[in-house]
């Protein structure tokens, strides 16, 4: 009995879990990843609430862009030369493994510069407001932000099987 409780409980957690996560946050929204002066990455990632488990995707063409995750140093002067990461294919997805900043510019000469860096702030919490960084991006115009698409894939999936075993379960006890 207490062992099919545990079990119950384990994949209704699964199930949570399942669903708090996997927000999809395309950078620049339809713009991409750009180096054009059309988007303000730091008003894009300012009016998001980016949580572990979201994924931050960057799309361009990666023939004239990538996409470099440096230290926060490098970031302010644009230094592409001590990559933490480096993301080539031109449809990169991120998974957001913890808390703090995740820092990322383009590394083709005078992108960085021309505005195509982004500073990703993820909060601790789950309610937590998300506040604009220090002014260390040069901000070309306005920007007009979508919603972030979510990521529901699976997520249906996930909830019939916890609900398969529970009511498996329960008509175990019912016997
Ligand atoms: C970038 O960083 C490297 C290593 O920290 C340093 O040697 C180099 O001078 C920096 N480049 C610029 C343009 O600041
Ligand atoms: C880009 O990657 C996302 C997520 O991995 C995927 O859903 C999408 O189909 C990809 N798009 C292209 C054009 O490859």
């Amino acid at each position: 009995m207490a062992l099919l409780k545990s079990a119950i409980i384990f994949f209704l957690g699964m199930a949570a879990l399942q669903v708090s996560i996997a927000t999809v946050y395309k950078v620049g929204d339809s713009a991409g990843w750009t180096a054009m002066g059309t988007v303000d990455y730091k008003k894009w990632a300012a009016e998001k609430n980016f949580h572990v488990g979201d994924i931050i995707l960057f799309t361009y063409n990666a023939q004239y862009h990538n996409v470099k995750q440096v230290s926060h140093d490098d970031f302010k002067s644009c230094n592409a030369s001590n990559p933490l990461a480096t993301y080539t294919t031109g449809n990169d997805s991120i998974t957001i493994k913890k808390p703090g900043h995740l820092f990322f510019l383009c590394g083709f000469p005078g992108h960085c510069e021309a505005g195509q860096k982004v500073d990703i702030r993820v909060s601790r919490g789950s309610s937590m407001a998300p506040s604009p960084s220090p002014s260390d991006a040069m901000a070309p115009g306005p920007s007009h932000n979508s919603a972030p698409s979510h990521h529901l894939k699976g997520l249906l999936g996930q909830l019939g099987l916890a609900l398969a075993i529970v009511v498996v379960c329960l008509s175990g006890f019912a016997y």
